[in-house]
C-alpha cells in the first residue's frame, strides 16, 4: 500500500513519513475528516499572482489529500470547496472555481475510480453552472459503487440553510402525516440533513489561521474535534494532515460524558 503513496514533498521525507503513517495507523483513524480549506487567495498574493492561482493549486492539493486519506483508512473526506455566501466573490473568481471540479474529475477521476474512491456531494444544485453539475453528476454516476474513501464536496452548500431547509421539511411531513411530531429526535432530524448518509465528522481541519466555522456543518460538528493551522491550503501537506490526526488521536473525546 505505501508504494502507491506518491509523496508531494522531497523524497528524503519519505521514510520518516512512513513510518509516521505505519505509527498513526496503530491508533484509530479519525473516519470522517471534514476540511475547510482556507487561505489560497493569501497564498496567491504572496506570490503576486492572481487568486485564482491559488485556487488552482488548491485543487492539486485536494488530489493529494484525498490519496492519502483513502491510504490511512478515512471512510469519508467532506471539503468545503464554496460556500452559499461565496458568490459575492467577484465574477471572474466564481467561474474559475466552478470550472475546477470539470479540471479536477476530468484529470483524476480514472485515478479516483482504481482506488475505489466514491464522490459524493452536498449543496444547492439549482444554482450550480451546468457544466459543473453535469461533471459532479458524472463522476457520482461513475464512483457511485466505490466502497472505499467518499469524497464529499461541500460545493454551494450552507449550514443554516440546509437547517432551515430541513426544518421546513420536517414541518411539512408533520403536517401530511408522513412524520408524528412526538418521533422528531435528533437522529430523525439528522435524517433530514444533507449528511443524511454520512456518520458526523470526527476531525474538522481549518488552515489559514481563522478561527471560525463559517456557516459549515453546525449541526454535524457539534462533537468534533477542531484542529486549526497556520498554513494557508495550497501549502497544506501530508504532513500537516498526519499530525492533524496524531492531534486527534491524542484527544480524550466524552461526548458530554465524564
Ligand atoms: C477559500 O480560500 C477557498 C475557497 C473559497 C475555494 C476552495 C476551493 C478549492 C481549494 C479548490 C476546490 C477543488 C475542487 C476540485 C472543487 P480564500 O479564497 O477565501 O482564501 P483567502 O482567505 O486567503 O482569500
Amino acid at each position: 500500500m505505501f508504494n502507491k503513496i506518491k509523496l508531494w514533498k522531497n523524497q528524503n521525507n519519505s521514510t520518516s513519513l512512513r513510518e509516521k503513517i505505519e505509527e498513526i495507523k496503530k491508533l484509530p483513524i479519525p473516519e470522517h475528516v471534514a476540511i475547510i480549506m482556507d487561505g489560497n487567495g493569501r497564498w496567491a498574493k504572496k506570490r503576486a499572482l492572481p487568486r485564482i492561482a491559488g485556487h488552482h493549486e488548491g485543487m492539486k492539493v485536494v488530489r493529494k489529500t484525498t490519496r492519502l486519506a483513502n491510504n490511512l483508512g478515512i471512510k469519508t473526506l467532506t471539503l468545503y470547496a464554496f460556500s452559499t455566501e461565496n458568490w459575492k466573490r467577484p465574477k471572474n473568481e466564481v467561474e474559475f472555481i466552478m470550472k475546477l471540479p470539470e479540471e479536477f474529475l476530468g484529470t483524476f477521476l480514472p485515478e479516483l475510480i482504481e482506488e475505489n474512491v466514491q464522490v459524493k456531494m452536498m449543496g444547492y444544485k439549482d444554482q450550480l453552472p451546468l457544466h459543473t453539475l453535469h461533471a459532479i453528476e458524472k463522476a457520482m454516476e461513475e464512483t457511485k459503487n466505490n466502497t472505499g474513501l467518499v469524497l464529499n464536496f461541500a460545493l454551494n452548500y450552507g449550514s443554516r440553510a440546509e437547517i432551515v431547509d430541513a426544518v421546513k421539511q420536517v414541518l411539512m411531513d408533520c403536517k401530511n402525516g408522513i412524520l408524528k411530531e412526538s418521533d422528531v429526535d435528533e437522529s430523525v432530524f439528522s435524517s433530514y440533513l444533507m449528511t443524511s448518509s454520512l456518520n458526523d465528522p470526527d476531525l474538522l481541519i481549518r488552515t489559514s489561521g481563522e478561527i471560525r466555522l463559517s456557516n459549515f456543518m453546525l449541526w454535524q460538528l457539534a462533537y468534533s474535534e477542531f484542529w486549526f493551522t497556520e498554513v494557508l491550503w495550497p501549502d497544506f501537506n501530508e504532513e500537516h494532515l498526519l499530525e492533524a490526526i496524531q492531534v486527534f488521536q491524542n484527544r480524550q473525546r466524552r461526548f458530554g460524558g465524564i
